[in-house]
């Protein structure tokens, strides 16, 4: 959420500044901002433009002659106070002698605000960022890193930031605490970024600050330091990245481009991880002995939105084959009701980004309370990934959309990967473990049997597009797979999109369906199938119109419905190849009713902040 780009050499920083914050867009769009030091005679004064709006608006209006070799910008969410030009930061004092960019929240910027008031300060916006800038301005020390360090010890929050000062013309001053910040080591320049995607195409040499550390960049290089300036030492490392996966190529937007790569992210995810010989998995990041794995009583699942749900989907299969209880929980609820952390219990945080605060909150409690915390995570050491105590990295690559599609048939994959892995050191069978290596090995191929109907599924979803209201249900395994159709369709249509048991229809959704409302039945072929189809003849006896995802010769029993037909797995792997098709009406929705598929309202890639 919100994303941050320094840049500090001899090039013209703008034009570096603008192409790394259209790379961060998806991380925040409803302003933008960059501050230069300019490097006109004598004055070393700081230039800032900004406004509301997307980077383009930024770029187009941008002042003539808004030159410097230095120089920091920001695009925002909005947390506090609207999307206004004012609100956008870079935030500044008074004397426009401090620049600031924040990603973040500061808890007590009220009382920080109503201090500086008390002393005479002249608050321009609404942000909490604003009293950085004014606190760095008014620190006595003499160096920029004492300024900043000063201004942070009376901050209570989280932030990823960087400042600029007119009286430190060759420095910019970063500090990370809960809010990534990663330093870029170019030849004779540097780059600061909260995201990899905006240094990759300069640089894959970087070093990834701690939380309560700072660095001190300068064209030439950069130390590290913590909040009482005692050194850190931090040296860079080179990423392996490829810097085209960042691109969205021929693909009209990311998310297309990232559903597209699902077979081979699926491919990455599986490889070297199946043993067919004896039906089982390899994860050797989860740093765990058979005994540890058998000694398990219970497994708690935490992620938040659609990682939630495939989380849901992970607890079934767990259930399912390793016959252990287990159970998914919105992160974000998670550690304000003082949770039961068990022994025996493993816990496992669940996140594409590895950044979002509430599941990253929910990991440390359970370690601060004792107990045993596994990730299933995308973004190799992110914050997540550094706080458990073993995971399985997702492997989906770089996913840009704020609809996040690969990274969570990878997450589904993780868990069925663990599920076989607790499985066989119970009751799973050699037989049962083949059995559904082999299918994991097919499913890349399955993935891209469903996806190859992609124009069909357009069809359909231009027709439910249509509709300002929409229900999603399923049972027990089809279940999570209705809840996250449904959030898919309501993030980027803006389409109301509920999801249902379909078991609960009669205790009340039953009421509002008529023949402006469809409904999207997910209906596997399994043992509900016919309670499944007695529901679906509810709703037709009530003209509500249905899409039915389903498997090849289900029997219907004659109902009135567009039928979506998936391939067989093995039932237990079916919650994924049915979540496929929902993902494309989504898609295809949205595009037909001309929305900015990457960038939904009101919603930003990776949630940073409470
Ligand atoms: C939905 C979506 C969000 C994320 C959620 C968790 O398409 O993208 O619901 O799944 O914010 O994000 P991560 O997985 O980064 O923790």
């Amino acid at each position: 959420m919100c994303g941050i780009v320094g840049y500090i050499g001899s090039q013209q920083a703008p034009s570096i500044l603008l192409e790394g914050l259209g790379r961060l867009e998806h991380r925040g769009y409803d302003s933008a901002g960059l501050v230069v030091r300019t490097d006109g005679r004598g004055t070393r004064a700081l230039r800032v433009a900004k406004r509301a709006g997307r980077v383009r608006d930024l770029a187009d209006g941008l002042p003539k002659r808004f030159t410097g070799t230095a120089g920091i910008g920001h695009t925002r969410w909005a947390t506090h106070g609207p999307a206004t030009d004012v609100n956008a930061h870079p935030h500044t004092d008074a004397g426009q002698r401090v620049a600031v960019v924040h990603n973040g929240i500061i808890d007590n910027a009220s009382a920080l605000r109503e201090q500086l008031a008390a002393d005479g300060v002249e608050l321009v916006s609404d942000t909490d960022t604003e009293v950085i800038a004014h606190l760095v301005a008014r620190s006595p020390a003499d160096t920029l890193e004492g300024k900043v360090s000063d201004a942070l010890s009376v901050i209570d929050g989280t932030w990823g930031l960087a400042v600029l000062h007119a009286d430190f013309p060759d420095r910019i001053v970063v500090a990370r605490n809960g809010s990534p910040l990663i330093v870029g080591v170019g030849d004779k320049e540097m780059f600061v970024a909260s995201d990899l995607a905006a240094l990759v195409r300069h640089t894959t040499t970087v070093a990834m600050l701690d939380d309560g550390e700072l660095a001190t960049v300068t064209s030439g290089g950069f130390t590290t330091f913590r909040h009482d300036l005692t050194a850190t030492a931090k040296a860079a490392t080179r990423v392996d990245v490829d810097p085209d996966a960042y691109e969205a190529g021929e693909h009209a937007s990311y998310m297309h481009k990232e559903m597209l790569e699902q077979p081979a992210a699926a491919e990455r995810m599986l490889r070297g991880r199946l043993d067919e010989r004896f039906g089982a998995t390899h994860l050797g990041g989860l740093n765990m002995e058979p005994r540890e794995f058998r000694a398990i009583r219970r497994v708690k699942i935490l992620g938040c939105g659609s990682a939630y749900y495939v989380g849901q989907m992970g607890a079934g299969l767990i259930e399912d084959l390793a016959r252990i209880p287990a159970d998914a929980e919105a992160a974000s609820e998670f550690r304000y009701r003082n949770p039961i952390i068990e022994p025996d219990t493993l816990y496992v945080a669940v996140s594409q980004s590895g950044e979002t605060i509430d599941t990253l909150l929910a990991v440390q409690e359970i370690r601060r309370k004792g107990g045993r915390v596994i990730g299933l995570v995308n973004v190799v050491g992110s914050a997540v990934a550094r706080e458990c105590d073993g995971g399985i990295y997702l492997h989906a690559g770089p996913e840009v959309a704020v609809a996040s599609t690969k990274a969570l048939t990878n997450m589904f994959l993780g868990f069925a990967l663990l599920a076989i892995q607790l499985g066989r050191v119970r009751d799973l069978s050699i037989a049962d473990g083949r059995r559904l290596v082999t299918a994991l090995e097919a499913l890349p191929g399955q993935i891209e049997q469903v996806l190859a109907k992609e124009e069909e599924y357009a069809a359909v979803a231009r027709t439910l597009a249509e509709a300002p209201s929409l229900f999603f249900i399923g049972r027990v395994r089809g279940f999570p797979v209705a809840r996250e159709g449904a959030q898919k369709f309501k993030e980027i249509s803006y389409r109301h999109a509920e999801a249902y048991q379909t078991s609960e229809l009669k205790h009340g959704p039953l009421a509002l369906i008529d023949p402006a409302l469809p409904t999207v039945a997910v209906v596997p072929a399994d043992d509900l199938t016919e309670r499944n189809v007695g529901a679906l003849h509810e709703i037709a006896a009530r003209r509500g119109p249905l899409v039915v995802v389903t498997h090849d010769g289900v029997d219907l029993g004659g109902v009135a419905a567009t039928r979506i037909d998936v391939p067989r797995s093995e039932p237990e792997l079916d919650p994924i190849l049915m979540t496929l098709p929902l993902q494309l009406l989504a898609y295809h929705a949205a595009l037909h009713l001309g929305h900015d598929i990457d960038k939904p309202r009101n919603l930003a890639k990776s949630v940073t902040v409470e």
